[in-house]
């Protein structure tokens, strides 16, 4: 079953970031039907996963329960909708008797709330770890818990483990039946949190931007694959400082250069693409960074590599990803603050031989050639597509 599910990254919009936990029914809808008209279901963003605060407790048979007020219709309507749209619902829940927000959790009722999951046509659920103990084991013990419940529904249910990281997830949670874990703790909407080698962003509530994901999902490449990618959080492109929660901890915006370099760096890092913005009010750019189908390609490439970082020092990241059809995606990082220039041989980077090269971002493509050399702005992000 688990190679069936999430064979790519999955692709859609997460409520969380700019909703919190203040999300409705016609919110869900209004930003599937923003989706549809933007193209972006096209593209693949086919889920709407809706985060924390849409529980509304239990019944009196245990049952849980969407909140009456914000989804009077129910949650089966809802995914009943999408689907008559050519789209997915995912859930949230928490390993836990309560999730992080503080809202009704699943712990004791793994049974009951898969199969209600299920009754309601659900798709996928991202479980979280607030509120339960830290050692690995328990969260195994609780992960399996849930996966085997969901096996047990009688539905195909791609199973999101969230406990940030903490617990080196990428080496169990497959194993324990999910298709994908969080890396780590939640990203901020800022470039990166710029505090001295050695400070826990978490402990001293400084938050971690796109570089300080960047920094532990990049090592990760290994775990990756098929039916089991490594999660370094949403997408914060697009949202300009203008998110709920994730405004906390310094999250007041980044760059339309830095957004596209996150678009380009989880691609090149097969990660899940959790759009997170307002969709129904994009400007171009955020348009443009979005839905580049070649960037896009990349990340969901079939043969389902992670990129490798194989150049990581003197102002520059560059990560490869093997491609299908014996093609490569390079991408070049510039992390320093002034403009340089990139020069390289190919080989250097473990590539022998020619390739053709198009920019994905410009579009400009490049006869053969062994070698790169190529100006980078600040914060800027190169991709390119090699191919014989
Ligand atoms: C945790 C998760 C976030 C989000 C919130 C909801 O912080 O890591 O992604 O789901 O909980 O409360």
């Amino acid at each position: 079953q688990d190679s069936q599910l999430a064979p790519t990254p999955p692709m859609g919009f997460m409520t969380w970031n700019y909703f919190g936990d203040n999300i409705t029914e016609q919110d869900v809808k209004s930003i599937a039907n923003a989706m549809i008209e933007e193209g972006l279901v096209d593209l693949g963003y086919e889920y709407i996963f809706i985060d924390d605060g849409w529980q509304g407790g239990r019944d009196n048979r245990n049952n849980i329960i969407p909140d009456p007020i914000k989804f009077p219709s129910g949650i089966k309507a809802l995914a009943e909708y999408l689907h008559s749209k050519g789209m997915k619902l995912g859930i949230y829940s928490d390993a836990a008797q309560l999730t992080c927000a503080g809202y009704t959790a699943s712990l004791g009722f793994e049974e009951q709330d898969s199969k209600t999951f299920a009754s309601w046509d659900i798709d996928y659920l991202k479980y979280d770890y607030c509120g339960a103990p830290t050692d690995r084991e328990t969260a195994e013990k609780r992960y399996s818990k849930m996966a085997d419940a969901l096996q047990n529904s009688g539905r195909e249910i791609v199973f999101s483990v969230c406990e940030w990281g903490q617990r080196e997830p990428w080496l169990w949670a497959k194993e324990a039946g999910g298709q994908l874990w969080r890396t780590t703790y939640d990203i901020r909407d800022k470039w990166s949190a710029n505090a001295p080698e050695g400070t826990n962003l978490h402990e001293e509530s400084i938050g971690y931007g796109i570089l300080d994901i960047l920094e532990i999902n990049a090592e990760l490449d290994e775990y990756a694959g098929p039916g089991g990618w490594n999660d370094p959080d949403m997408l914060v492109v697009g949202l300009y400082g203008k998110s709920g929660p994730s405004g906390d901890q310094g999250g007041h915006g980044a760059t339309n250069t830095e957004y596209q370099s996150q678009m380009s760096l989880w691609s090149l890092m097969a990660a899940p693409l959790m759009i997170s913005n307002d969709v129904r009010n994009m400007d171009d750019d955020t348009r443009r960074i979005l839905t580049n189908k070649d960037i896009i390609d990349i990340d969901q490439d079939p043969l389902g590599k992670q990129g490798k970082r194989v150049i990581n020092k003197d102002n520059w990241q560059v990560f490869v990803k093997p491609l299908t059809d014996g093609n490569y995606a390079v991408g070049i990082l510039n992390t320093s603050e002034k403009k340089r220039r990139f020069k390289k041989n190919l080989d250097s980077l473990g590539l022998d031989g020619k390739y053709k090269l198009l920019d994905v971002w410009s579009k400009k493509g490049y006869g053969k050639t062994d070698k790169l050399n190529f100006q980078v702005q600040p914060h800027e992000t190169l991709v390119f597509k090699l191919s014989r």
